[in-house]
């Protein structure tokens, strides 16, 4: 009986020793690593931000907010600022809200209307529905002076990221008057509720185009990687989608710029018909080379297009992602000076895989809050959905997005460095829509076209 303690004592230690001798080994090769060149995803917030740098921002062709370079931020808001915001930050409990989909057990929080737009600025009654890490937040000053309608953002905002997202918006609602269309919802981790810290607002004499400010993004970027926190992109496109103040909405990515006009000539095309139970209306994207100017129409677009400056999104990433029935007749017309459909489609098999942005209505369905950005794909279990309900889609001319900056490329697979955490939310992704799907075919009749 007595060797039996010394016995443990011994295994215990050697347990140790091999663990550490492990993380050792791991480090070595796991780290260096990390810092490469990181991988590039469905959407473009995300670590490869790190490898850019101030001189690297001003390089480019299209910074947000570059336009108003050398503009003096005026010394009062255009926003309707709550909670004591930009200067203090006060919310009462009882004013946290659970998120559409996770209900009270779900593991996020959203503290509604930060900003509210002025209702003045309702129309037309289409809401852009947009979301962003802390760090890509001043992305907004590009859409809101292209987007003709009510914009509603959701900034997750875990800790000090809050800080920064209020930094940035304070800026930009001091620079430019549509802001007042704009209202932001902060979503949190329930375990990391947002903080701003009295002293967060140094004297700053930075100019409009924030490039102070957006230069300080990377280091939130590399805290949330560090500390392993995952972008809930469906828990912000639920909230900015339910939030919004118009029953009709567009779900879209920060970094996707709408053509021009795009809202008041798809009102001009339906001509005053009520949102149809249904039916969406897919707005074709497209990304174009960071030297170059995100076009404003189709004639523009097109022109780059025959240049090999623009491809259709995600063309070199994910092949059937972005790429929608009808492009080839798409890409054959020219451009219509206004927004028409171009055919009905299914997403239906060989569609299956395909995840359009589309403008539709706050009765569709949620997207699924327990996927990942960093683990793609995520909005796939909607689409499937929409297939089950028997959605029609309307392909649109005359409209599109273009996502900025630049073309993203597969670099990954090349390169080893994609890091163990983003494989991992890949895997966690594919397993939860599976199970999603299995919930899926018993809620709806069978539908063999909707493959999963
Ligand atoms: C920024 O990036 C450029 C090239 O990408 C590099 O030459 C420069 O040293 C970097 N500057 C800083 C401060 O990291
Ligand atoms: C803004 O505030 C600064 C400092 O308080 C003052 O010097 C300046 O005149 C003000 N500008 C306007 C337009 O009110
Ligand atoms: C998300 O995950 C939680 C915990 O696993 C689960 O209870 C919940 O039903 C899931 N929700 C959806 C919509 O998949």
């Amino acid at each position: 009986m007595r060797g039996y303690p010394r016995r443990l004592i011994l295994i215990i230690g050697i347990v140790v020793f091999v663990f550490f001798c492990t993380r050792l080994l791991v480090g070595r090769l796991v780290l260096p690593l990390a810092d490469d060149e990181a991988p590039s995803s469905s959407s473009t917030h995300g670590p490869q931000r790190l490898a850019e740098n101030l001189s690297a921002l001003v390089a480019r062709a299209y910074v947000p907010g570059m336009y108003m370079r050398g503009e003096k931020p005026k010394n009062n808001t255009g926003c309707a600022w709550k909670y004591g915001l930009p200067n203090i930050f006060y919310y009462p409990v009882d004013k946290l809200h659970f998120t559409p989909q996770g209900g009270e057990d779900g593991p996020y929080r959203v503290l509604p209307f930060i900003i509210r737009s002025s209702e003045s600025e309702l129309t037309p009654r289409l809401t852009f529905c947009t979301h962003a890490t802390a760090d890509l937040v001043y992305n907004i000053v590009e859409i809101v002076k292209r987007w003709e309608g009510p914009v509603s953002l959701a900034v997750f905002s875990p800790s000090r990221d809050a800080a920064l997202a209020v930094r940035l918006l304070d800026r930009a609602c001091r620079c430019l008057p549509e802001m007042r269309k704009l209202s932001v919802h902060l979503i949190f981790p329930a375990n990391r509720i947002p903080i701003i810290a009295s002293d967060y607002y140094l004297p700053e004499d930075g100019d409009c185009a924030a490039l102070d400010l957006q230069w300080e993004r990377l280091e939130s970027v590399a805290e949330r990687r560090d500390q392993g926190v995952t972008y809930p992109i469906n828990v912000a496109r639920n909230v900015a989608k339910t939030l919004a103040m118009t029953t009709r909405v567009l779900v879209a990515d920060i970094e996707l710029l709408p053509s021009d006009k795009l809202a008041s000539g798809f009102f001009k095309m339906i001509n005053g018909q009520p949102p149809n139970k249904g039916l969406a209306f897919v707005v074709p994207v497209f990304e174009i080379e960071e030297t170059q100017q995100p076009p404003k129409n189709k004639r523009e677009l097109m022109a780059a297009i025959n240049k090999d400056l623009a491809v259709y999104f995600h063309k070199y990433m994910c092949i059937h992602c972005q790429r929608f029935p009808g492009i080839t007749k798409w890409m054959l017309r020219p451009d219509p000076g206004r927004v028409r459909p171009l055919i009905v489609t299914r997403r239906e098999y060989p569609h299956h895989r395909w995840e359009p942005v589309f403008i539709g209505t706050q009765d569709d369905p949620l997207y699924n809050e327990n996927m990942t950005w960093e683990g793609r794909q995520e909005k796939m279990s909607q689409m499937l959905e929409m297939c089950l309900m028997n959605y029609h889609l309307i392909i649109l001319d005359g409209a599109f997005l273009v996502h900025t900056p630049g073309i993203k490329r597969k670099t990954y697979q090349l390169n080893p460095s994609k890091s163990t955490f983003e494989r991992t939310q890949e895997v966690l992704n594919a397993q939860i829509y599976q199970s999603i799907t299995q919930n899926l075919l018993k809620q709806y009749p069978i539908n063999r076209k909707c493959r999963q």
